[in-house]
């Protein structure tokens, strides 16, 4: 009776896992397997982005394949510069409350260069637009003829702190064989004005691009600067020791730079 029962139990998860292979749902692993497309594509990838902005998914070589068409599209729209502009405002509403400046020049303020002066998206768009593993040679290659356009938000940005007396470093993992490249893409841009430009020189190549950009803000710190704050497109740019009193984070969803 017993033995009965239990081939009977048997033979029904027999039938039903058939039953359960017949049916298209029942095999999550077949499920997972079908390209994603339309809305649950895009779900995908904007959620791929925003973990990516908010520093969850980090120290991705290459933008997921089928998220390219995605991001590439973003980086070229309008609500990436809404993105943008908003991140800049948040700024502004911070600098007219933020700081008593004592007018002895130092107090300072911190930007990125690329993708937060100046934009690397065009450079991008020829190559794949994040979905090509990074290739130095040719991106430096781009960066020395000069042709990033600014981010004009972040433009505006910059002056404004610059007529509000704080002195504007610049931290860029740019090397410094890229410096006079760097400068005229800068002043031809309409950036002008700033008190130090810092690229990487041969022993900084092997460091982490956190340590390296932390070790500028130390070397600013013990000449006496107050850092209030710094606007980047890398969380590498804030993180480590010290920081500033605030920082704002431009989206970027090209490449990380850890
Ligand atoms: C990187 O770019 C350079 C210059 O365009 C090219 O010669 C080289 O083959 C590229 N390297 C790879 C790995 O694609």
């Amino acid at each position: 009776m017993e033995m009965a029962r239990n081939s009977l139990f048997l033979l029904g998860l027999v039938v039903s896992l058939l039953i359960g292979l017949g049916s298209a749902d029942w095999n999550i692993l077949n499920h997972r397997k079908k390209p994603l497309s339309g809305s649950s594509l895009k779900n995908y990838c904007e959620s791929w982005r925003i973990n990516v902005e908010v520093n969850n998914i980090r120290g991705f070589e290459v933008v997921p394949e089928e998220c390219i068409e995605y991001i590439g599209k973003y980086m070229t729209s309008s609500q990436y510069k809404a993105d943008c502009q908003r991140a800049v405002e948040e700024c502004q509403l911070y600098l007219s409350s933020c700081c008593t400046l004592k007018g002895d020049g130092k107090d300072a303020w911190i930007f990125d260069v690329d993708d937060t002066l100046i934009s690397t998206v065009p450079y991008f768009k020829k190559h794949g637009f994040g979905g090509d593993k990074l290739n130095i040679t040719s991106l430096e290659a781009w960066m020395k003829k000069c042709k990033a356009p600014a981010l004009d938000h972040t433009l505006r940005l910059f002056h404004e702190i610059r007529e509000k007396g704080f002195k504007i470093f610049l931290i860029s993992i740019r090397r410094e064989s890229l410096r006079d490249a760097t400068v005229d893409n800068l002043i031809k841009e309409g950036y002008h004005g700033w008190s130090r430009l810092v690229l990487r020189d041969l022993q900084d190549e092997n460091k982490h691009v956190q340590n390296y950009k932390a070790e500028a803000r130390k070397r600013l710190v013990s000449e006496g600067y107050r850092i209030w704050g710094i606007i980047g497109d890398q969380w590498s740019s804030f993180d480590g020791s010290p920081s500033a009193k605030r920082t704002f984070k431009l989206p970027n969803s090209l490449y990380y730079i850890a």
